[in-house]
């Protein structure tokens, strides 16, 4: 569990020079499930040691997976498919929702029991989305609220390939059943209504596994075998997103923000900024293990309301309480529809963000599947509080950086999930 901790957050004079954000939150965790499951050892550089990540390295270590932490690297020795020890305990995959929901994939075809659970806010989400699809292949699968909560129990074993046609666009429903399905016998599909992150197709194609992506899914071809390799973790879009959008609305901003994932599938971020206005370049554009990066220069700019919604929605899914923040700052209206998924993220994020924005301001109204926000090109100082949801403290944060005056924010240790140093350079863009 975070610290409780407040802090407050005066407004900017003009966010500047260049930071590297850390590592991308669902490469780390794929990069230590799949070198931990290959024959051979991986050197994993670049890896994200925020807390939902270090869930899913402890859940492995806990199984037998022995590594070895270099500082800037860390060295795992794959235990192979068939390797990894019954855990002797519950596995506690604190606030990660990625965590459980891939390591009930990975554990429905072990052959050994295992419990998993996490924080009381990842005990609340749902879990039917994935146990549905995994009990459809054959997995034995029991949890909470009639088997759609954590804690899961997970009595593993046999299961049979299968094709499952996902109501929601979730790459951790998608994941889920490729990675039951890699470990047995035959093709696993899953279909999708629109495409989400695809970093598990990719990183299993790098780890040597037959995965094929196709309109609307994608498919494996098992039992797979995974070789150790040595992977190079980007920089995480969505902790540059915080950034992207300070710098647009602070007067003065000019930030450029190295080695950046810009996976297309996550990089929704950069296009709904661009079209409300907002500069933004790619520079140096490469590929860093199977993943493409560049480097963004972002400067301060006018921006204007727009819509969102459709095939956009999952590519920035995780954006949305930032981009919330850029609407209130842009001419205009913005829309945001076809995202009912933000009502069971960490939190409730259009609650979330409603309430927020609404103590400092801003003028948003929830939809049940998005939100309106009229843009008035300001917030006023106030106390708002994250709802120990580190997307929302980090986007409070951003709001304040524009705001007529201070911001107190309650319970920001949450932050520690996905960006342990965002404090640090916020401060040090602020310098
Ligand atoms: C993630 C997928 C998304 C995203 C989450 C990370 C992943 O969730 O919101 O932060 O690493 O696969 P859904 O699959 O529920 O959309």
């Amino acid at each position: 569990m975070h610290q409780l901790e407040n802090r407050t957050i005066f407004p900017s004079q003009g966010l500047r020079g260049e930071i590297v954000v850390p590592g991308d939150k669902s490469i780390s965790h794929r990069a230590i499930m799949f070198a931990a499951l290959a024959e051979g050892s991986s050197l994993v550089r670049g890896l994200l040691r925020g807390e939902d990540c270090l869930s899913t390295l402890a859940a492995f270590q806990q199984m037998g997976v022995q590594v070895e932490d270099r500082g800037e690297e860390l060295l795992i020795e794959g235990r192979g498919l068939r390797g990894l020890q019954e855990p002797g305990d519950v596995i506690d995959c604190g606030n990660s929702g990625t965590t459980m929901r891939l390591m009930s994939g990975i554990l429905a075809a072990q052959p050994f029991f295992s419990v998993l659970s996490g924080d009381k806010y990842l005990r609340r989400r749902p879990m039917a989305r994935i146990i549905k699809p995994l009990v459809g292949m054959g997995a034995q699968i029991s949890g909470r609220e009639h088997g759609t909560k954590a804690p899961l129990a997970i009595q593993g074993g046999m299961l049979r390939a299968g094709e499952y046609h996902s109501p929601v666009a979730s790459a951790q429903v998608k994941s889920a059943v490729l990675l039951a399905g890699m470990q047995v016998e035959g093709v696993t599909r899953v279909l999708e209504p629109h495409l989400s992150r695809d970093h598990s197709e990719r990183m299993l194609r790098y780890f040597g596994v037959d995965v094929q992506s196709f309109a609307g899914g994608a498919s494996v071809c098992g039992p797979a075998n995974l070789q150790g390799r040595d992977v190079d973790v980007p920089g995480d879009i969505s902790s540059a997103a915080f950034f992207l959008v300070a710098a647009l609305i602070t007067p003065g901003s000019e930030l450029l923000l190295k080695n950046v994932g810009v996976n297309p599938t996550r990089s929704g971020i950069i296009d709904i900024l661009q079209q409300m206005g907002g500069s933004i370049e790619l520079l140096n554009k490469r590929e860093l293990s199977g993943e493409p990066v560049a480097d963004l220069l972002v400067r301060h700019s006018a921006l204007r309301g727009i819509e969102i919604g459709g095939d956009l929605v999952p590519r920035a899914i995780d954006e949305f309480p930032v981009v919330s923040v850029a609407a209130v700052f842009a001419e205009g209206e913005t829309l945001i529809r076809d995202a009912k998924e933000l009502r069971v993220k960490e939190t409730d994020r259009i609650a979330a963000v409603c309430d927020t924005l609404g103590k400092i301001g801003g003028q948003v109204e929830p939809l049940e599947d998005g939100m309106r926000i009229v843009g008035t090109g300001r917030l006023q100082g106030g106390r708002v509080n994250s709802f120990g949801d580190h997307r929302i403290a980090m986007s409070m944060a951003v709001a304040a950086q524009a705001a007529g005056a201070e911001i107190k924010i309650e319970d920001t240790g949450c932050t520690t999930t996905s960006f342990p140093n965002f404090w640090d350079l916020l401060a040090q863009v602020n310098d």
